[in-house]
């Protein structure tokens, strides 16, 4: 029986064996043999924006210091990447325009196609991830098809499956559906099979949080709903258990990886999901937590390398094994240049 009155660390005999206060003599060293958590580049994915065509990068304004790169320059920063030992990149793609259907999603010359065949060229042991959704492709925003004002369900997840051999047929290790339908995981794996890319795997957001702080992204994906908002498919961030039945689903549908976002806003979710399951857990640190921590650092409010390792501690404490990222690069630049 549990005793909860109990602290665990509270010894129970004070007077008998009183316990000495001491502490060892710590030098970095030290505290670095024993810490439980090592920061480093290996377990951190990169989310990179793709232009509709080829192009030089362009500046995005919504998330200052992150470019906008085109389907041909891609490939030299996939480059880069490797060699600061950054294992992964999350590809968004952007439509030279926008349909009623977002049919530039699957389409064999998409952005995303492209962009993975100049990655693949470039960098052959980049994993590449294809964040696969329809709200950037849409003229209504919405992640799916509509039917008036509904979305319908089922032919959206016949569309993610198009969209995912798309990607899997030009190269994608992984596709990362987003678009949080029912059973999503499952439609794409069967489509995924029957077009023999059964070695592709799937990144799944499994528990994705109606959020604010998808906010920056929705400016540099240009995918902000034109009306409504997406509380009907995403998860609200008042229900914890939700969240882990999300995860349970995507998990018996076949996901490979299990993706909760945002991050900070959701550790209680990472940290419960941790010991219920074998998946690879990976935390999005999303746009929003990337823009609070870079706008208080502009000002001169917060310490930014200390402010963004300690998040990345905290999510890798709560459970996660992979960190998605916009600050990237810079811990791999921090890491480089040690303590
Ligand atoms: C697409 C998608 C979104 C994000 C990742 N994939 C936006 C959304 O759901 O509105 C957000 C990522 C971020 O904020 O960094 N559905």
């Amino acid at each position: 029986m549990r005793r909860p009155d109990v602290h665990p660390r509270t010894p129970r005999s004070t007077a008998s064996s009183p316990r000495r206060m001491r502490r060892l003599r710590t030098t970095p060293s030290v505290r670095d043999l024993f810490a439980e958590i090592r920061g480093s580049p290996a377990r951190l994915v990169y989310p990179v924006f793709l232009r509709p065509a080829a192009g030089r990068p362009e500046p995005i304004p919504s998330l200052p210091g992150l470019l906008r790169y085109g389907t041909d320059t891609v490939g030299a920063l996939a480059k880069e990447l490797v060699r600061e030992g950054i294992p992964a990149v999350l590809l968004f793609g952007l439509p030279r325009r926008k349909e009623v259907d977002g049919h530039e999603a699957w389409a064999a010359d998409s952005s995303v196609v492209r962009a993975i065949r100049s990655i693949r060229r470039a960098a052959p042991d980049l994993v590449i991830w294809t964040d696969v959704c329809l709200c950037s492709y849409t003229q209504h925003g919405h992640c799916g098809i509509l039917r008036g004002k509904e979305i319908d369900n089922d032919a959206t997840v016949e569309r993610l499956g198009r969209i995912s051999v798309a990607h899997a047929r030009a190269g994608a290790d992984f596709v990362a559906p987003s678009a949080m339908m029912d059973h999503q995981v499952a439609g794409i794996r069967a489509a995924l099979d029957a077009a023999g890319f059964d070695a592709t795997g799937i990144a799944a957001y499994a528990a994705k949080f109606a959020s604010a702080f998808y906010g920056p992204f929705r400016e540099a994906a240009d995918s902000t709903p034109s009306f409504g908002d997406r509380r009907g498919y995403q998860l609200d961030p008042r229900n914890g258990r939700e969240a882990l039945q999300e995860l349970e689903l995507d998990a018996e549908e076949g996901a490979d990886v299990l993706i909760v976002k945002p991050a900070l806003p959701a550790l209680d979710v990472i940290a419960r999901a941790r010991p219920e399951f074998p998946h690879p857990i990976a935390a999005y640190q999303v746009s929003g937590e990337y823009a609070m921590i870079r706008a208080a650092a502009d000002r001169g409010w917060l310490e930014e390398r200390a402010a963004v390792t300690e998040t990345m501690h905290a999510i890798h404490r709560a459970g996660a094994d992979l960190m998605i990222t916009y600050f990237a690069r810079d811990l791999a630049r921090w890491s480089r240049e040690g303590r």
